[in-house]
């Protein structure tokens, strides 16, 4: 099996490839990255080659497509800070992209499974269901929409290809780590609080996320892998928890007792409560989430403490 993970030396792109590279040691990895928002350091351990290129390049994706066969493709690559405006590099960057993508995965006959987002779901009421409440906040979040609307467009064009988008909640974990400020809210509170420091929420910390581990995440890319499927699904934990519910759980692992500092949100485009249904990736994938955001982020802490 020859795999390529583009944006595989970012969070979930590099978890994807190294849990690749263990279970099924004669694959063939390969992690495409411009190392933008990713780093060197998230494949230490990784056993597979690294093309450096970047995504929106047709002249890459030409090259890629003469000098190398692939059986499977997960994109993971993509501007990943929400914030960022810029449409035209947004819709570039994430958008277009896909259409190398495919392209190449045509002449391969290659399995793609990409990154989508809950993104696509901005402040739409929950629990968020695949087929309805798609109106974004932010260009972020349209640029995944129209990925979607791409896939969905291609395979009925080329139906015996298949390709799975992922929409994913609030992914937190191990690797996330040099996405800096657009690392997960798990993440940013460890930190504060692990310093001692009043953990910044806006105000009241009672937005609400469905918060996923990264173990999760990774498995159910290997069951799109698996399945025989196309399709958009979302991947979470089922479960809308709150930002002062972490502030508890983390205080609670770390012996401490800090209060959480309310500051004034400086967005207009911020999605304040998101609730995964995920019954169809349960039924079409067999996807089921082990963590709970208690037993995620023990896991988690462990991890980051060096334990
Ligand atoms: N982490 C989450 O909570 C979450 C939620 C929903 C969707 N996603 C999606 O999952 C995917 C992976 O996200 P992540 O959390 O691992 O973020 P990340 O920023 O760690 O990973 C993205 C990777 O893509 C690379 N990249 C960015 N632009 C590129 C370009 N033009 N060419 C080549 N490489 C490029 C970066 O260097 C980085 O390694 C993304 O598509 C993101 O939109 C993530």
């Amino acid at each position: 099996m020859r795999v390529l993970v583009t944006g595989g030396a970012g969070f979930i792109g590099s978890n994807i490839a190294k849990e690749i590279n263990k279970l099924y040691p004669t694959a063939k990895v390969y992690v495409l990255d411009n190392f933008s928002s990713g780093h060197f350091k998230n494949l230490i351990g990784f056993k597979g080659e690294v093309i450096t290129g970047d995504i929106k390049d047709p002249e890459l994706w030409e090259y890629i497509e003469k000098n190398f066969q692939f059986d499977v493709i997960f994109h993971e690559a993509a501007i990943t800070d929400t914030t960022v405006q810029d449409q035209f590099l947004m819709m570039k960057t994430n958008s277009d992209s896909l259409r190398y993508v495919l392209n190449c995965a045509l002449k391969w006959k290659a399995k793609v499974i990409y990154a989508s987002s809950a993104g696509v779901y901005g402040n739409s009421s929950p629990p968020m269901r695949e087929d309805r409440g798609l109106t974004p906040e932010n260009v972020y979040g349209f640029s995944k929409l129209i990925m979607d609307q791409i896939a969905l467009n291609f395979v009925q064009e080329y139906p015996d290809l298949k390709v799975i988008g992922l929409r994913y909640f609030n992914v937190y974990g191990p690797g996330e780590s040099f996405k800096g400020k657009t690392a997960s809210m798990v993440y940013q509170i460890y930190l504060q609080i692990k310093q001692d420091k009043r953990p910044k929420l806006f105000k009241w910390g009672e937005q609400r996320r469905d918060f996923v581990y990264i173990k999760d995440v990774v498995k159910a890319n290997l069951l799109a892998m698996e399945k025989d499927v196309s399709g958009v699904f979302n991947v979470g934990s089922s479960q809308a928890r709150s930002f002062n519910e972490i502030v508890q759980i983390i205080n609670g692992l770390l012996g401490k007792n800090i209060e959480p500092e309310y500051i004034d949100c400086p967005y207009d485009f911020y999605q304040n409560y998101t609730q995964a249904d995920i019954s169809k990736a349960r039924e079409i994938l067999g996807y089921s989430p082990e963590y709970s955001l208690e037993e995620g982020i023990e896991e988690y802490v462990k991890f980051l403490q060096g334990l």
